[in-house]
């Protein structure tokens, strides 16, 4: 018989991630900070909002680009963020999260054998998603010893008469930078120099510490040629309501609407309306969960540097990122080991591209006692091995 499967799904790489977990799922006391997905259940007010939203009988479909009521508040969300104006009508298309309006971007700018440069390391998605959406990707990598910051130089030096796309993220899922001012201007210049797409997945943009987040799509001339990505899971932490949003020129929009009304019909209904809440009340929210992860970033990081596992400074997401460089060990091993010994998850950096190795990666998004308890068995761990 031939063979079923696709040569595209075949040459997949499954997310290292996963991996883990399935171990760590089989094993009791497991202190985990390998999920990357807020701890707190999504705020009170907009969960009822979900629930009125059923028990008025809402269980429909949605216009395809979602709720006007939804696209108006993103769109004045947008707006109030970073001054720039999205027409609701046209310009925003609400998404069941962040993991579909990737796909559908890609899926609107790329033909076949086009190529993305990938700034790594990055969500694992991010690669899967352009050989999935049929191009190439082209990896891009920055280092700590650049602070995670992607530079032009190393775009340019990426670029071929094939480059279609440049996919950024920032704040950075698992290095937790954020992109300087002076960075996120070079990027500009050669998506200008080049004329290229942007997709911007700016998901984490509100979970910043002691530091500003720049959306791509406000930087001079980048509005025409920026598709942003963002949305509720993290902000609101609202992971398993599936809201996210795209907010594009209306002739980019115009392509991933009809992607989307193919793929999707539309977004989940009464996480449109638990979404309108949260953008629509949930400030106070935000800015509660963002100084709890900002206290626990510094009792994390500063854990971390104590025991040798010298940590790069995180400014924005949920995730430290420390080297484990005076182990000697590999990190998939290392991850491996920690598990096993000390019943501790977290994910080997590589997971997010070969410039993670070296690294783990340590989400903060859980408790403080966890935090504790995770740094005072990887202590024992690292007076064997340190
Ligand atoms: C950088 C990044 N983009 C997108 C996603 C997926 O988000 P969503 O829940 O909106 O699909 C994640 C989830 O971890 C992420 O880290």
């Amino acid at each position: 018989m031939r063979t079923l499967v696709s040569q595209t799904a075949q040459n997949l790489r499954p997310s290292g991630i996963r991996r883990y977990f399935d171990i760590a799922a089989t094993m009791d006391d497991v202190v985990t900070l390998g999920i990357g997905e807020p701890n707190f259940v999504t705020p009170q007010h907009i969960l009822e909002k979900g629930i009125e939203s059923l028990r008025r009988g809402e269980t429909g479909y949605t216009s395809n680009s979602g709720t006007i009521e939804l696209r108006r508040a993103i769109s004045g969300y947008i707006e109030r963020l970073y001054g720039l104006h999205y027409q609701p009508e046209n310009e925003v298309l609400v998404t069941v999260g962040v993991s579909e309006a990737l796909w559908i971007a890609l899926k609107a700018v790329l033909d076949p054998g086009d190529e993305v440069l990938v700034v790594q390391p990055c969500f694992v998605a991010n690669a899967a998603a352009v050989e999935m959406a049929g191009g190439l990707p082209v990896i891009v990598n920055t280092s700590v010893e650049h602070e995670f910051q992607v530079t032009g130089a190393a775009l340019e030096a990426a670029v071929t008469p094939r480059t279609k796309a440049i996919l950024i993220s920032y704040p950075n899922n698992p290095t937790g930078a954020i992109l300087t001012r002076e960075h996120i201007l070079q990027v500009a210049a050669i998506a200008q120099k080049h004329d290229l797409v942007v997709l911007s997945d700016e998901i984490y943009e509100r979970l910043v510490y002691d530091a500003d987040h720049i959306c791509f799509a406000s930087l001079p001339g980048m509005f025409e040629r920026t598709i942003v990505l963002s949305g509720m899971s993290k902000t609101f932490a609202m992971t398993g309501w599936r809201i996210g949003y795209a907010a594009a020129p209306a002739p980019l929009m115009e392509a991933m609407r009809k992607l989307h009304q193919y793929l999707i019909m539309s977004a989940p209904t009464m996480g449109q309306a638990a979404a309108l809440e949260a953008l629509e009340h949930g400030e106070d929210d935000v800015e509660h969960m963002r100084v709890q992860y900002d206290r626990r970033r510094r009792l994390i990081v500063s854990g971390f540097n104590d025991l040798g596992l010298t940590c790069f400074d995180p400014r924005g997401a949920f995730y430290a990122f420390p080297s484990i460089e005076a182990t000697g060990m590999e990190d998939e091993d290392f991850c491996e080991r920690l598990l096993h010994e000390e019943r501790v998850a977290v994910v080997p950096g590589s997971a997010f591209g070969q410039s993670g190795s070296g690294f783990v990666r340590a989400s903060y998004a859980t408790s403080d006692d966890n935090i504790e308890r995770a740094l005072e068995r990887m202590s024992r761990f690292m007076r064997r091995y340190g």
